[in-house]
C-alpha cells in the first residue's frame, strides 16, 4: 500500500475477527517494530507479545475494556478477543547501560518510552500494511499489566499501552460517517504547523 494512503488508512479499531494471526506475518511485522531510532541505539524497549487468552483477559481488565461497552460500534471483547495483544514497555535498565544511572538524570526526556512510542506506532502501521488492523490504548492500570506480564518489580521496564491486533470485525465501526466528518473538519483545523518561528 501507497505510505500516504497508509497513514490515511490506519485508525484505532475497536473489533476484530476470530482468526488467528499467521506466525510469519506476525514476526514480519514485530521485527519491522524493532526497526526505529532509539536513543543511542540502546534499543530502549521491548514488546511483549501476548497470544495466551487467560493472558490477555488480565490485560483486558488493566485497559479498561469494561468501560468500552456502552458505545456502538466498538465489540464486546476487543482487546481479551484480539488474536494478538502486544504491549511496547520502556527499557529503562537498556538506557543506563550506556548513558548511566539513574535513567532520568541522564536524559532530557524518558527516551525509551519515545523510543518504545517509535515502535509502537511503526507496529500498528505495519499491521495495517498486511491487511490487519490494531489500535493503542494508553489509559492501562499498569499495576495490573506489569502483574500480568510478570514485568521486574522494581517498575524498571514500563508498559507504554495494549495493543491489540487482528483482522478487523465487520461490525466494528468507531464512529459513523458523520462524525469521521467532524473528525477530519478538526484535523485539518487545528494549527500544529509553526513556520520559521512558534509565534510571530
Ligand atoms: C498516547 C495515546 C493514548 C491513547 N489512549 C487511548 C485509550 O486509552 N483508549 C482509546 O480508546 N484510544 C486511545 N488512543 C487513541 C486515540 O484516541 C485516537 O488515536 C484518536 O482519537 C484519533 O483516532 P484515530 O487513531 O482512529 O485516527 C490513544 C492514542 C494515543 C496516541
Amino acid at each position: 500500500m501507497e505510505f500516504d494512503l497508509l497513514l490515511r488508512k490506519r485508525r484505532n479499531v475497536y473489533g476484530f475477527q476470530d482468526k488467528a494471526v499467521p506466525d510469519a506475518i506476525l514476526h514480519k511485522i514485530l521485527e519491522n517494530a524493532r526497526h526505529v531510532p532509539s536513543a543511542g541505539f540502546t534499543q530502549d524497549f521491548d514488546l511483549v507479545v501476548v497470544r495466551d487468552p487467560a493472558i490477555k483477559r488480565k490485560l483486558a481488565e488493566a485497559g479498561r475494556e469494561q468501560e468500552y461497552a456502552g458505545y456502538s460500534g466498538i465489540v464486546r471483547g476487543f482487546i481479551e478477543k484480539a488474536p494478538v495483544v502486544v504491549v511496547p514497555c520502556g527499557n529503562k535498565p537498556r538506557f543506563e547501560s550506556k548513558y548511566g544511572s539513574p535513567a532520568e538524570k541522564n536524559s532530557r526526556i524518558p527516551w525509551w518510552l519515545t523510543d518504545s512510542a517509535f515502535s509502537s506506532i511503526i507496529l500498528i502501521l505495519s499491521a495495517f500494511q498486511e491487511g490487519m488492523a490494531a489500535s493503542f490504548i494508553g489509559a492501562i492500570e499498569e499495576k495490573m499489566v506489569a502483574e500480568s506480564l510478570n514485568l521486574p518489580a522494581d517498575g524498571s521496564i514500563i508498559p507504554l499501552a495494549i495493543i491489540p491486533i487482528g483482522y478487523k470485525h465487520k461490525e466494528e465501526r468507531r464512529f459513523d460517517p458523520e462524525m469521521r466528518k467532524k473528525l477530519k473538519t478538526l484535523r485539518q483545523s487545528t494549527n500544529q504547523i509553526h513556520w520559521e518561528r512558534w509565534s510571530e
